[in-house]
């Protein structure tokens, strides 16, 4: 098959990956994959820019900061859907510490940030970069929670975001996990996605 549409079908969000840092030219060549993305012609060139953390410390920081809020969501869930409040919490019981919920301690993390009106451009770029991921035996997973870093000054300070821009992604990046530990396998199951046949109406000759 057609190696694009290979890579496209393939891939899905990993939640589990191998502590093996990911070399920056293969982060390169992803982040410029990214970067070649269509983009709306209003902002005449990429709107976007790239922040790519593979620095542990900061990745701590980045989970200090995101994990309450993915705590409070998960609570708040509760209420309103019991089911995905199970799946959440199941794959955190199953966790190792340190048990990284946000970023399920990913070795790269890429922030794709841009103005905060062009969500449709920037998000191009964040599919672009899992495609290209996928391509080089690489999984990710677009992770929201991830993106709720600003109520912590330092960590904006350091992505250098400005007022009219928004995080897209955080796309986590890695290997993904060969063996994950059997609890761990069985929560990621139920996570895993719930996928329906493209629903089309063919407006034909
Ligand atoms: C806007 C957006 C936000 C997402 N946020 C999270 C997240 O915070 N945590 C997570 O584990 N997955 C997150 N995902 C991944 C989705 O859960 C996943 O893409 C979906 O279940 C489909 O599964 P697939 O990617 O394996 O095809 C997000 C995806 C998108 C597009």
């Amino acid at each position: 098959m057609n190696s694009v549409i290979e890579a496209i079908n393939h891939r899905r969000s990993t939640r589990c990956f191998e502590e093996k840092p990911v070399p920056k030219e293969v982060l390169n060549m992803i982040v410029e994959a990214g970067n070649q993305a269509p983009y709306t012609s209003m902002t005449r060139s990429q709107p976007w820019r790239f922040v790519v953390v593979q620095d542990q410390a900061f990745k701590q920081k980045l989970f200090q900061t995101t994990f309450p809020i993915w705590k409070q969501s998960i609570e708040g869930m509760k209420t309103i859907s019991l089911e995905l409040y199970e799946m959440a919490m199941s794959l955190y019981n199953a966790m190792e510490e340190p048990k990284d919920v946000v970023y399920y301690n990913a070795p790269a993390i890429v922030f794709v940030i841009g103005p905060a009106d062009n969500a449709v451009s920037c998000a191009l770029a964040c599919e672009n970069i899992m495609i290209a991921a996928e391509s080089l035996g690489l999984g990710s997973c677009y992770v929201g929670f991830g993106a709720m870093v600003k109520g912590n000054t330092e960590v904006t300070q350091t992505l250098e975001l400005k007022a009219d821009e928004a995080i897209y992604g955080p796309i986590l990046l890695g290997y993904p996990k060969v063996n994950p530990p059997t609890e761990v396998a069985t929560a990621l199951e139920k996570i895993g996605p719930n996928k329906k046949d493209a629903q089309i109406k063919w407006i034909y000759p």
